[in-house]
């Protein structure tokens, strides 16, 4: 290989995006869209979601500077019915899906513990029913707010007697916040 070809080589490896574990732009743009599908919002607040936009410019979410991947959904007080999507799962990146105060029902998807960078997971004062997914494999979990809800069924034995995640945090000096359904009939 001669030494241009080896520069043109060289220059179009680093010029690809990186290969690893990350979803796209446009799975990312997809989740977005399909939980805007799944969500009633009479106030419009997420007429900003569009397939044509880059889902960092859209109302409520933010993006990584670095890397570009969403990791913040904060969509509090908007006045939302309806559901979440499970599409919320393709969005690996995601660190904290804030969605308190609203009239959200459903149930909270078993998909989203394939969001395995979430933080925070704040969805207190909703509608939302039905029993808590095991979390237990979102070890990087600090702050799971899931109070006044109508969450049923048997307190999860996860939360109590598998706290590896809890540990984590505890040994890092970080205080984790479990807030627990006041609402919930568990
Ligand atoms: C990303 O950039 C914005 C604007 O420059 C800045 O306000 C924000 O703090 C940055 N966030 C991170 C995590 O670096
Ligand atoms: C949410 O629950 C409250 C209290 O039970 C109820 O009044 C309201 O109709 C529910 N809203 C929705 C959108 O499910
Ligand atoms: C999580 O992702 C894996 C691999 O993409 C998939 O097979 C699995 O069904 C997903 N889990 C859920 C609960 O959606
Ligand atoms: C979750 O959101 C509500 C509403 O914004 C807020 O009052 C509450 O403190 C949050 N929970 C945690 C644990 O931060
Ligand atoms: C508890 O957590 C550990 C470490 O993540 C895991 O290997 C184990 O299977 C978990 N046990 C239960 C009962 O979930």
């Amino acid at each position: 290989m001669s030494k241009s070809t080896l520069l043109v080589f060289c220059f179009f490896l680093f010029s690809l995006p990186p290969l690893c574990c990350s979803s796209s732009p446009s799975e990312e743009v997809n989740a977005l869209l399909q939980l805007k599908k799944e969500f009633d919002d009479p106030f419009n607040y997420l007429d900003s979601w569009k397939v044509t936009d880059s889902p960092c410019s859209f109302y409520g979410v933010s993006c990584d500077n670095q890397t570009g991947q969403v990791i913040q959904i904060s969509l509090d007080y908007n006045s939302l019915t309806g559901k979440i999507s499970p599409a919320v799962s393709a969005l690996d990146s995601l660190q904290s899906l804030i969605i308190p105060s609203n009239f959200i029902s459903g149930e909270l998807p078993a998909s989203i513990v394939n969001c395995t960078h979430l933080r925070v997971l704040n969805a207190s004062s909703n509608n939302i029913t039905g029993p808590l997914p095991d979390l237990s494999k979102l070890i990087n979990l600090e702050v799971l707010d899931i109070s006044d809800n109508y969450f049923a069924g048997k307190f999860p034995a996860w939360v109590g007697s598998n706290l590896s995640c809890t540990n984590r945090i505890i040994r890092s000096h970080r205080r984790p916040w479990l807030a627990l359904p006041r609402k919930a009939i568990m």
